[in-house]
């Protein structure tokens, strides 16, 4: 078996994110455009904690099953690197591997990633909203980060499909960002994850630009919106497997 590499920019070769030193969009008005695909993978690391943890543990989640193809969706695939770690990791492994993303620039990246690895015959990417899931017999869902950008109203109906197409055994891996109940700790959470920020490189122009763009597009819930949504849904247990102050990954088995 493969071993998973310490340093995940190993994986993906990318630009500096310098995005919101150059733009300065008005608020609500981010979108997962040219300027955002060319950086992507640099942004997602340097913003997102946990995300190289949550990359390294999908294989490893992956391993606890035993289907005999192991078929992955990746809804919200962005630039690959889930399903590329995923295929460096299985190599000899029956694998379907599946990503949907509805950004054009992004999957154009995407593509150039899983090509650069030689994967491009073991990775599908689809270009698509994943509010039209429609998959059966899947072992992995993966939705990181993206169930955030989905319009409140449509969360229930998409859970509720990925929970209906799960093999027995299969599961979901939900990352998100969350907002909580409690004003004090969510200021006091908000204000570490802009310290967190400052740390990875970001001046406080880019960290006030970047938050303002997001207005109303990121839309994130609390640990318990997120769990009644999947217990709603249909799934059988929402466990939260990850956390660092505002951000988490649940796992979520299929009922
Ligand atoms: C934060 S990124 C996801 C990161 C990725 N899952 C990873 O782990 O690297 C969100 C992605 O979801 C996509 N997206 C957002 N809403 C979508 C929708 N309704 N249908 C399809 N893709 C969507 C965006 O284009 C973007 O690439």
């Amino acid at each position: 078996m493969d071993t998973i590499p310490t340093d995940w920019k190993w994986i993906i070769m990318t630009n500096v994110d310098k995005l919101f030193n150059r733009i300065n969009p008005k608020s609500g008005e981010f979108s997962f455009d040219e300027n955002v695909a060319e950086v992507f993978d640099d942004m997602i690391s340097r913003s997102v904690p946990l995300y190289q943890e949550v990359q390294q543990l999908i294989p490893r989640l992956a391993s606890t099953l035993n289907h005999e193809t192991l078929k992955v969706v990746d809804l919200g695939c962005s630039t690959g690197t889930s399903l590329i770690q995923i295929a460096k990791f299985f190599p000899e492994r029956k694998l379907e591997l599946i990503g949907i993303d509805n950004s054009k620039p992004m999957l154009e990246r995407c593509r150039e990633n899983i090509a650069s690895h030689g994967f491009s015959d073991r990775i599908d990417v689809r270009h698509g909203d994943i509010r039209d899931f429609d998959f059966s017999d899947v072992s992995i869902v993966l939705m990181n980060y993206t169930l955030q950008f989905v319009a409140i109203d449509d969360r229930h109906e998409l859970l509720s499909k990925i929970n209906r197409s799960l093999a027995p055994g299969g599961f979901l891996l939900l990352s998100e960002k969350f907002i909580h109940d409690d004003v004090q700790i969510d200021q006091t959470l908000t204000e570490l994850y802009f310290d967190y920020k400052r740390k990875m490189g970001y001046s406080e122009l880019e960290i006030s630009r970047k938050r303002d763009a997001l207005e109303n597009v990121l839309v994130p819930f609390s640990v318990k919106e997120n769990q009644k949504l999947l217990q709603e849904a249909g799934f059988h247990e929402a466990e939260l497997i990850l956390k660092w102050f505002n951000f988490g990954t649940f796992l979520a088995h299929a009922g």
